[in-house]
């Protein structure tokens, strides 16, 4: 007679070997995109209060090739550039300029370094504008809204100006309608066919931006980004918004925070399982992370691994974090 419980679920976790063996996710750094800040207005790196451990870089410096070079070396090759600058307008011309922080520094890290990194570049205005917008806001007699196809048409110029920078995938993160469709046609007449669109899909309107506005002075200067980023409340509609990034062209798409956004991720997958899946784990979740693990809360470096082995579970692909080199850091410790 076989004696209850006769089924032992603790036998496949007796030792790591094991666990090593039967575990159903994992996590390489090749699965990691490192943001990375560049800014026009300063000489030197300069430290990030309110993003502990990352920089803004200078587009043409030599501190940018070695913070990308040594990032590659623990073997991250995606790398997603945002662009600081101090000369705003009403329509963010700083992000189609040549002279902008994204084309020198593109340009630069291809001088430098080839094709071989992966430079995914973020396309919106809203760090380039005086009014702090990812669209062009018009007045109405209802008040200020903001223009979707009046947006497009800056979307395109810039989209063709970071392609001939050198860049691998457009990212556009202004959660304008057609943005996709838009971008892809302006690449393909401009003959940047091979160049990609890595699309923030379900990018949600959400408190966790927080330090990253702070680093890229781009907090919306009335009204919040409620008309353009998807409610909090909504899992339907992202596949809604999927559906129509992949019908307009995008290579990949992103759900955008990451880890109060995980039924999201799963649930794009199962339905897009032939797209390739971004997860943003944004600047909010990341401070409040590294605020724990000073303050011994909790122990950083392991979170860290429940952190990404929970995005890639859920169904993503590819990180998008603050965190990449540290997670690439331990990985190297723990042997991959
Ligand atoms: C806006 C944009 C945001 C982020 C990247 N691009 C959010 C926002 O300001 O609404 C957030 C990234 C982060 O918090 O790490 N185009
Ligand atoms: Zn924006």
């Amino acid at each position: 007679m076989v004696k209850f419980p006769y089924t032992r679920p603790r036998r496949l976790r007796g030792k790591k070997g094991i666990r090593d063996l039967v575990a159903e996710t994992n996590i390489s750094t090749r699965d990691l995109i490192l943001p990375v800040f560049v800014n026009e207005t300063v000489k030197s790196k300069q430290p990030l209060a309110s993003l502990k451990g990352h920089y803004y870089y200078p587009p043409e410096s030599k501190e940018l090739i070695d913070y990308v070079q040594d990032n590659m070396e623990l073997g991250i090759k995606g790398f997603l550039l945002f662009g600081v600058t101090n000369m705003k307008d009403y329509y963010g011309s700083r992000a189609y300029d040549k002279s902008g922080p994204v084309y020198r520094a593109v340009s630069n890290i291809r001088r430098q370094l080839g094709s071989e990194p992966v430079i995914f570049t973020d396309l919106c205005i809203c760090n380039y504008t005086t009014h702090g917008h990812c669209g062009l806001p018009k007045d109405t007699r209802y008040g200020k809204v903001i223009d979707n196809d009046e947006t497009l048409k800056i979307y395109r110029k810039i989209a063709v100006t970071q392609a001939e920078a050198g860049s691998d995938f457009i990212s556009p993160s202004g959660m304008m309608d057609g943005q996709v469709k838009a971008i892809r046609e302006a690449l393909d007449s401009a003959g940047y066919s091979s160049v990609g669109i890595m699309a923030y899909s379900a990018k949600y309107a959400s408190a966790l931006y927080g330090p990253f506005r702070d680093v890229m002075d781009s907090s919306p200067g009335f009204g919040d980004r409620s008309t353009y980023q998807m409610d909090p409340r909504n899992l339907a509609e992202a596949l809604k918004e999927v559906q129509l990034d992949i019908e307009e062209g995008a290579d990949i798409v992103m759900v955008k925070p990451a880890m109060f956004y995980l039924d999201v991720i799963r649930t794009i997958k199962n339905t897009y399982p032939h797209v390739p899946l971004a997860a943003y784990n944004v600047s909010g979740e990341y401070m409040t992370l590294i605020t724990a693990g000073e303050k011994g809360l909790i122990d950083l470096d392991k979170a860290l691994l429940e952190l990404a082995y929970s995005i890639k579970r859920a169904g993503a692909d590819i990180i998008i974090t603050y965190f990449a080199p540290r997670i690439a850091e331990i990985l190297r410790t723990i042997g991959g």
